[in-house]
């Protein structure tokens, strides 16, 4: 791997020139102390989020890894991510420390609202997330987020937040449980992929500082964008189904469904609406 060097960022890359993702245009919009300032781009990996969680070489806070391919992309529920060669963001975010199960989660419902807020300040879209992290236009899923972690004792130790996101692929030939869409679809024109990457950093780094000082903010930031709240809806978790309403979310992120006059506290599922 080359190491070359742009302004404040160390980049790490298999690339041999002629750059699909103009560094520089990136790094101009970069405002970021430590996300991204360690950054890695890569034509092919397996996935970015298992380098990542297994890499010693890359392994400092806030390091950033992007591909122009996975061969193994993986999505919840060890679906797998597909997404077209050079045309779209697939890349994770180290994160290390000390971390409680709860912060994940805030982290987790914060990584989408980071991605929200780029979408609404760049390219005016009308965002709704979906629980726990899914990114949606018009019902249809524009990107999806996988984290996964590694742990020492009874914390977390290392975070890897990963993000697919649909930016100009002009097509999705195939089936899918819930139908994708890309920005440049909704949005009718081509789009800077280094804007919108500096641009989802920037608001991530600021989600990292909110999860431990403000976590409220995370929550209402997430909630005014979720329009399945009062819904009734279907949680699939493993094998089991369960209706009820989506009444809220709780302060640690966890889905509130209620079933009867029961609240029942969901960790993990897909929802969809009855
Ligand atoms: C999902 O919606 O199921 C989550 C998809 C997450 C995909 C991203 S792409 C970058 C990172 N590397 C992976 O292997 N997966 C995540």
């Amino acid at each position: 791997m080359r190491v070359i060097s742009v302004a404040n960022i160390a980049i790490y890359t298999t690339q041999s020139g002629g750059w699909v993702f103009n560094i520089e245009e990136f790094d101009i919009k970069l405002d970021t102390e430590v996300i991204g300032r360690s950054f890695i781009y890569c034509d092919e990996v397996d996935s970015t989020n298992s380098l990542l969680l297994t890499s010693k070489e890359f392994n400092n806070h806030g390091t950033v890894i992007l591909a122009e391919h996975q061969k193994h992309g993986r999505g919840r529920k060890n679906r797998e991510w597909f997404s077209n060669s050079g045309q779209n963001l697939t890349f994770s975010i180290l994160l290390k420390g000390e971390f409680e199960q709860t912060r994940v989660n805030l982290i987790n419902l914060g990584a989408a609202v980071s991605v929200a807020q780029a979408l609404e300040n760049l390219f005016q879209l009308n965002v709704e997330l979906k629980w726990p992290n899914d990114v949606l236009i018009q019902k249809k899923k524009l990107c999806g987020i996988l984290l996964e972690s590694t742990s020492k004792g009874d914390k977390l130790n290392k975070i890897v937040v990963g993000i697919g996101i649909n930016v100009n692929q002009p097509n999705f030939p195939g089936k899918f449980d819930i139908p994708p869409t890309s920005i440049r679809k909704e949005f009718h024109e081509e789009v800077s992929r280094e804007r919108l990457l500096s641009e989802i950093l920037n608001n991530f780094e600021k989600i990292i500082e909110l999860s431990e000082n403000n976590p409220s903010k995370i929550l209402d930031d997430w909630r005014s964008r979720c329009k399945m709240i009062g819904e009734k809806v279907k949680v699939v978790e493993g094998d089991q189904a369960k209706f009820g309403i989506f009444q809220d979310i709780d302060t640690d992120g966890f889905m509130l469904l209620k079933v009867g006059e029961k609240l029942v506290k969901i960790h993990y599922g897909d929802v969809s609406i009855r």
